[in-house]
């Protein structure tokens, strides 16, 4: 290594120093330590990275972060898959053991995601809220948001429909900046 690349291989070991200490309290902007020490992407939720949950329960609809809902919700979610909202979503059951295992350990009191954190304070303990857009937090983020812009818009229909609004859901970011309804404005804009 001549001089030149070894004071430059220097540098860039004392600038990624520095970006790991200035990250180092920034829980509140969503990013969180891996187990590892490094820092994960900002990301308000853990993104899924079960392929059998992608897979199985993001056929109808976006597959919600396990860390939306908590562990007895899920539970009952899935022990009541054969009337699913009004749909059938019956699952074999080595697929469902899979994915109802996922769920447990992912499930939003054992995540220390902010937004998890957030979700189960707003769920008080007796409850088992069976929809994500039930729990309070998650409503009271969304009373600004006119009826005409979900249930009256095509490309929405329902606030369910959490990726059609929020661009990078699928990541488990749910920054306003980050929102763009379709046929709006973008939000905060208007
Ligand atoms: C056959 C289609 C289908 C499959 C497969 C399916 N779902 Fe659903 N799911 C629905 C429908 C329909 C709704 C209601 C959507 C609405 O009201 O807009 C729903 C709603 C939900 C909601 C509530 C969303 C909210 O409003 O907060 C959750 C949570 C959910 N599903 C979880 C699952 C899980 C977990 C699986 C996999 C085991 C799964 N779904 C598989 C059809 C399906
Ligand atoms: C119709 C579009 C739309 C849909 C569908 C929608 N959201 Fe939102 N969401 C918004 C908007 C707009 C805001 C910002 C609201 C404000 O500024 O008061 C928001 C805010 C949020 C926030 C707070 C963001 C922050 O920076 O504090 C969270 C968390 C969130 N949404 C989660 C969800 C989840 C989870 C779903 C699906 C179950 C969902 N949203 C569905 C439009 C939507």
């Amino acid at each position: 290594m001549n001089v030149r690349n070894a004071i430059l291989a220097i540098a860039a070991g004392a600038l990624t120093f520095v970006s790991q200490i200035s990250l180092s309290d920034s829980d509140h902007d969503g990013r969180k330590r891996s187990k590892g020490g490094m820092f994960e992407r900002s990301a308000d939720v853990a993104p899924v990275n079960n392929a059998t949950y992608a897979k199985e329960c993001g056929e109808c609809h976006f597959a919600y972060q396990p860390g939306l809902l908590p562990e007895r919700s899920w539970q009952k979610i899935l022990d009541g898959l054969s009337n699913h909202f009004g749909d059938n979503a019956e699952l074999a059951a080595d697929k469902r053991q899979e994915i109802m295992k996922y769920l447990a350990e992912n499930s939003a009191e054992h995540s220390s995601f902010r937004r998890s954190e957030k979700i189960m304070r707003s769920i008080e303990n007796k409850a088992t809220p069976m929809r994500i857009t039930e729990i309070r937090y998650i409503q009271t983020r969304h009373y600004e948001v006119p009826a005409r812009l979900i249930k009256g818009n095509d490309k929405v229909r329902s606030l369910s429909n959490c990726s059609a609004c929020h661009t990078r859901a699928d990541q488990g970011s749910y920054s306003e900046g980050e929102v763009k309804i379709p046929g709006a404005a973008r939000w905060g804009d208007d």
